[in-house]
């Protein structure tokens, strides 16, 4: 795939009305109290904001936010699979699900952060989008509802990108945590309108695609997190580029009872067991290096206040169930990281929300902050633990995508980059 996209530099953008695609899908408050708990994804997308109102354009920003049910029967549908009674599910309910995935909240934050009005649009390409996107002045922005409150939008369907693509001259993606999606508002409306990128696309595509096609090396790949099966495509495409895969996390154990060890009540994916043997064996042919963890910390249950114990790893007694990776597992991979070029992280090493736990991904994340070599956070779980420690300054790069940066690393087109324009 071509990572060599035209940017908002290399068009003329001014008097010029820009849709911007943002990923402002941020994390919201439980309790529906619509206050945002984390602004990144706000932040990242600053820098391409003020270049274009600097630069005179009317910015036409949208973003999805959450899986919201665009149609009272989705929602019904949706409700009844989750073991809702159908009889209990009133238009009224779907509506307010609908509110609590509005971007009034992110409409707010954002204004607060450029210091100028956002205007809000009631919808995405409904009457009052279009009236309010007709009325914008350079140096405005306006902010569209939920792209997803549109039917068609994860379906990328062509009416809804056109109507989108009406709205404006010139199409801006910087929703890199969602480039991994072909909807109408991130793949879409580039049929219709010249597309280009912004800066945090730029940046995601400079450090991540640099690392996989021209690493500092050696590369050290360390993939935690439960599943293998959520980490095949990434294995499989590592082990064509790193010099050394890390395995930590629950999917460890699947590894191990493939390869005979004990692994008492530990995670499994026993369909996964000849799979992982197969990576031992491409590893081997290859001359990857395949560390996986020594020892074990294993819990009676899985609770934070479960007894625990460290095992040679293999030798999970039963009834006990690893929940992180032992202290000599630590200095292996520590070692690993230290003398590293370029180090890319993707998953946990344990269950890292128990502090009694979480010390694998501690020290991992505490390496990291230490290392001299190139370090590339995933988004998702990692990207929170680096921030929660406090190393996020100590990183080259944190990706603003989890999804999207899995897919990247697993080497899978990325919709919403490939429709761009080639440099
Ligand atoms: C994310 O949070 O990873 C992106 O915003 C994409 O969201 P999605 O998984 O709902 O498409």
């Amino acid at each position: 795939m071509n990572y060599n996209k035209k940017t908002v530099q290399d068009i003329d953008v001014a008097g010029k009305k820009v849709l911007l695609r943002c990923d402002f899908n941020v994390p919201m408050a439980k309790d529906g109290s619509g206050v945002i708990t984390d602004d990144k994804r706000i932040r990242a997308a600053l820098p391409t904001i003020q270049y274009l109102l600097d630069h005179n354009a009317a910015v036409i920003a949208c973003s999805h936010m959450g899986k919201p049910n665009p149609t009272f029967e989705t929602y019904v549908k949706k409700q009844t699979e989750k073991g809702k009674d159908p009889a209990t599910l009133t238009e009224e309910k779907w509506k307010k699900s609908l509110a609590e995935l509005s971007l009034k909240p992110v409409a707010a934050r954002l204004s607060e952060l450029l210091g100028r009005e956002v205007i809000m649009a009631a919808d995405v390409v409904g009457p009052d989008a279009q009236s309010k996107a007709a009325a914008l002045q350079p140096g405005q922005i306006l902010l569209l509802e939920n792209t997803r409150f549109e039917k068609g939008e994860t379906k990328n369907d062509p009416a809804l990108a056109k109507a989108m693509a009406s709205l404006a001259e010139v199409y801006v993606s910087d929703a890199f945590g969602a480039v991994h999606r072909a909807h109408a508002s991130t793949a879409g409306v580039a049929d219709y309108l010249p597309a280009v990128s912004g800066f945090l696309i730029q940046k995601e595509l400079e450090i991540i695609g640099g690392a996989l096609a021209n690493p500092k090396r050696p590369l050290v790949a360390i993939l935690g997190g439960s599943k293998v099966s959520s980490k095949i495509g990434v294995i499989n495409n590592l082990l064509e580029i790193a010099d050394t895969i890390i395995i930590g996390g629950g999917m460890a154990y699947t590894f191990s009872a493939a390869q005979g060890g004990k692994i008492g009540g530990s995670l499994l994916e026993a369909d996964w067991m000849d799979y992982s043997l197969e990576m031992l064996q491409k590893a081997k042919d290859k001359g990857v290096k395949l560390l996986l963890p020594v020892d074990t910390v294993c819990a009676d249950k899985f609770a934070p206040d479960a007894n625990s114990q460290v095992v040679k790893a293999g030798e999970i007694p039963d009834g006990w169930k690893g929940l992180d990776i032992g202290p000599e597992t630590v200095k292996l991979y520590c070692s690993a990281v230290a003398d590293a070029g370029t180090v890319i992280w993707n998953g946990p090493m344990g269950v890292f929300e128990f502090p009694a736990f979480a010390k694998g991904t501690e020290a991992v994340a505490e390496a990291l902050s230490k290392t001299d070599a190139i370090t590339i956070i995933g988004g998702g779980d990692s990207a929170a633990a680096v921030q929660q420690l406090g190393y996020a300054d100590k990183m080259t790069h944190i990706s603003t995508g989890g999804g999207a940066s899995l897919e990247f690393l697993e080497g899978k087109e990325l919709p919403g980059v490939a429709c761009l324009l080639d440099k």
